[in-house]
């Protein structure tokens, strides 16, 4: 077994009990989200009594709490975290005449890979304590800092419970480079606590119907169905078994998803591993949430979400992402929004920002 070394490695492990204790109640709910006005809301049978919730705050701290309630209970995990890229991600924000510039998240290390790796290591431990034994992680990272990831994730969830590395292939997105070929995949890095996981066929169209051998399995072993004269036997497939290459593009602004949030990711992606990875009423959750995309698509498949980010701008796009999409629908499921109070948060809050019409745009 290889394990990865790095300065100042530790183990979360040990503190965990003083941890879950320190965090216990640490979040309160700061707006019950029933909905844009006060209408009533009609909510989906199933979910009496649950609510999701939209954290404002450091995932640490929000994975703590949530050990002392849903240790073993979260179905799927799925995170978009920095990629070790080097860069902060700016943003412009229009409020009426008013524009102004911001960070909508920081990736930016000083090439400190050390912290980014410990960074990774407790939340990976996290992650594994609250999935379920029947649960699926996904870590979605690139070239920067994968292969290292990986190696967290063997130590920690063991490397026989590696399920796949899924490579999403954006062909659309331009990428310079005059030394290396272009740049055109992500890495979704996918681990299981068992080999009991859940995992859904998904089967894709074809562009044009194909002639296919018919099989049997015999006592296990695969072989080619025959008539009786000996010859072996088509059939006409329409549709492909999905492989681990997704060919899926980058968002373009052009889209009515489109939010302006920096690397915001496409829904097609998140709906298409949420499908995969888990059934109606499942506990999805995201905590480097962004824009909100994989909670929007958890919604619309019908799954229970958490999510969490710590930065306002994804709470404020995820909760008016989650609003519209309910203003649309009609049907409603109500969130909560929790955070660990303090004089900036309540500033903030009081003077209506998440209510506020905000165009947000991405600046180089
Ligand atoms: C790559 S973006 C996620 C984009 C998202 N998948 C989407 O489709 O919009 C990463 C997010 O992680 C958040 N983040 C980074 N460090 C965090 C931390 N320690 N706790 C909570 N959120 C964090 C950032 O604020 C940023 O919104």
């Amino acid at each position: 077994m290889v394990n990865l070394i790095w300065k100042n490695k530790a183990d979360i492990t040990l503190k965990l009990d003083n941890l879950k204790k320190e965090f216990s109640n640490f979040f309160e709910s700061f707006m019950i989200q029933a909905c844009l006005d006060n209408e009533e809301i009609p909510v989906r049978s199933s979910y009496k009594g649950w609510k999701n919730k939209l954290f404002w705050g450091q995932n640490l701290e929000v994975l703590c709490h949530l050990l002392n309630e849903f240790e073993n209970k979260i179905d799927l995990i799925y995170v978009d975290p920095p990629f070790f890229s080097g860069v902060n991600y700016k943003i412009e924000i229009t409020e009426k005449n008013e524009t102004f510039d911001s960070i909508a998240y920081y990736d930016h290390w000083n090439k400190d890979l050390d912290s980014y790796l410990q960074m990774f290591y407790q939340r990976i431990t996290l992650f594994r304590k609250l999935l379920s034994n029947t649960g699926l992680l996904f870590i979605h990272l690139d070239w920067h800092a994968s292969h290292y990831i990986r190696l967290i994730l063997d130590e920690v969830f063991g490397e026989n419970n590696f399920v796949n590395n899924i490579i999403w292939y954006y062909y659309n997105k331009y990428s310079a480079g005059k030394k290396n070929l272009p740049r055109a995949h992500d890495n979704i890095l996918v681990y299981s606590k068992s080999d009991n996981y859940t995992f859904n066929e998904i089967r894709l169209p074809r562009k044009k119907p194909r002639k296919q051998l018919m099989r049997i399995n015999v006592n296990g072993v695969l072989k080619n169905l025959k008539d009786e004269n000996g010859h072996v036997r088509y059939r006409i497939v329409n549709d492909k078994k999905l492989d681990d290459v997704w060919k899926i593009p980058c968002l373009q602004p052009a889209s009515k998803e489109w939010t302006g949030f920096p690397t915001q990711k496409h829904h097609s992606l998140l709906e298409r591993l949420i499908k995969l990875g888990s059934n109606e009423g499942d506990l999805v959750a995201d905590f480097f949430c962004g824009s909100g995309t994989t909670l929007l698509a958890a919604e619309k498949l019908k799954r229970r979400w958490i999510g969490c980010d710590i930065s306002e701008y994804s709470i404020y796009l995820t909760r008016k992402r989650v609003l519209n999409y309910h203003n649309d629908s009609q049907i409603f499921y109500p969130f909560d929004l929790l955070t660990h109070m303090n004089d900036e948060r309540s500033k903030l809050i009081d003077s209506g920002f998440f209510q506020k019409d905000l165009l947000i745009k991405r600046k180089k």
